[in-house]
Parts: C-alpha cells; structure tokens; sequence
C-alpha cells in the first residue's frame, strides 16, 4: 500500500450552495472578466476554515468528531471585497469584517483538531474565496458589489489533486445553531 492510500486531503469549509454559487457567479461576471490567472471553477469555491492536509486514515473519525464538536450560530457573511496574497499568488473575495460566529467557529475547530494532533497552520485566520490562482504579479484590483451569504453549515471537504487542478468532494456537514432570535421566533 503507498502512502497515498493511507491518507485523505481534508479540509474544513463554508461551503455554498448551488443557488449562492450562482447568485455570486452572475455578480462577480464582470470583475472576473478582466482578472488575470486561473480562474477557479465556480463549483469549486468555498471558504476554508481549518486546513489538515493529508490525513492519515486511521485519524479520520477523530477529524469527524471534531466537527461534530464544534459548535457556532448561523451567521452572515458580507463578501465585499477583492484582495491579492503575494507569496500564494491567489486573488480571492473576503470579507472586511469577520463576525464573531465565524471567529467562534475556527477557534473551535482548531481546538478539536489539536487534540487530533493534527499540525494546523499557525498564521491567523482571514476568511477569504479564492477566485484565481497563479497570478504572477498583484493585478488592479476594482470594487465589487457587496453580497451577504446567510450561512447555515460547514463541511468536511475532501480534496484530490491533478495536473489538471484539485477536485472536492463534500464528505460531511454539520448545521450551525439557530440565533437565539430565530429560535424565540
Ligand atoms: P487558498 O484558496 O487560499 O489556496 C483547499 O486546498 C483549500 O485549503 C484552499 O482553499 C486553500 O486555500 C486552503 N489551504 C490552506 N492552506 C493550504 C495549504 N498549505 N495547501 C493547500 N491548500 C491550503
């Protein structure tokens, strides 16, 4: 057995529904059209929350539990904004404020993978979608519409990777509390 056999490339995502993909593809249209790189397939966006790279098979149900753990309210997310990281090349869509329930989400689980001893990367979270990739040089960068994702559930997303770039598939979802507003309504 190789050692790819062994183990599974996870991540942890907010991932969008098909209606939200399209909804964000028809406003992104014309910003996209001038943007320089790969552009990454509208079904594969996502945001991730918590990247564990190759997993051993044998620590998957820890992983799982851990997503069973973690627990946040349903929160939107304001997606008003394009940036640009250098050292990964990528151009992506963030937000400007992270709300408090996305935070609560991470730090959560981040906790439960730890105690999976599974080495995440220490560098602080910063919600973002990446929309291209190997964009040599920071493009301009123009304004887009700001759009609000109500967002309801996270995933457990596994990751396979090709010449011809990663494919996923969504392994998992966990449904995030209700707000206490919508529960006494
Ligand atoms: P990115 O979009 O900023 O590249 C699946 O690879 C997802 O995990 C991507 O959204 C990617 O973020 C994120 N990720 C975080 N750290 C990563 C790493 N070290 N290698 C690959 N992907 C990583």
């Amino acid at each position: 057995m190789t050692l790819a056999d062994d183990t599974v490339r996870l991540f942890f995502a907010l991932w969008p529904t098909d209606a939200v993909r399209g909804q964000l593809a028809s406003l992104l249209r014309e910003p996209l059209r001038q943007l320089p790189g790969h552009h990454v397939p509208v079904a594969n966006w996502h945001i991730t929350l918590a990247f564990l790279g190759d997993v051993p098979v044998a620590q998957v149900s820890c992983v799982e539990a851990a997503g069973a753990a973690a627990s946040a309210a349903r929160f939107a997310l304001q997606l008003d904004s394009l940036g640009y990281f250098r050292t990964s090349r990528v151009v992506w869509l963030g937000a400007a404020q992270c709300p408090s329930a996305l935070s609560e989400l991470v730090s959560g689980l981040r906790a439960s993978i730890a105690r999976c001893n599974i080495p995440l990367d220490a560098r602080p979270f910063a919600a973002h979608l990446t929309l291209a990739r190997k964009v040599n040089r920071r493009p301009a960068l123009g304004s887009v519409p700001a759009f609000t994702w109500p967002i309801d559930s996270f995933a457990l997303v596994e990751s396979t990777l090709s010449p011809k770039g990663a494919s996923y598939v969504v392994r998992q979802r966990w449904p995030l509390r209700a707000a206490s507003a919508d529960i006494a309504g």
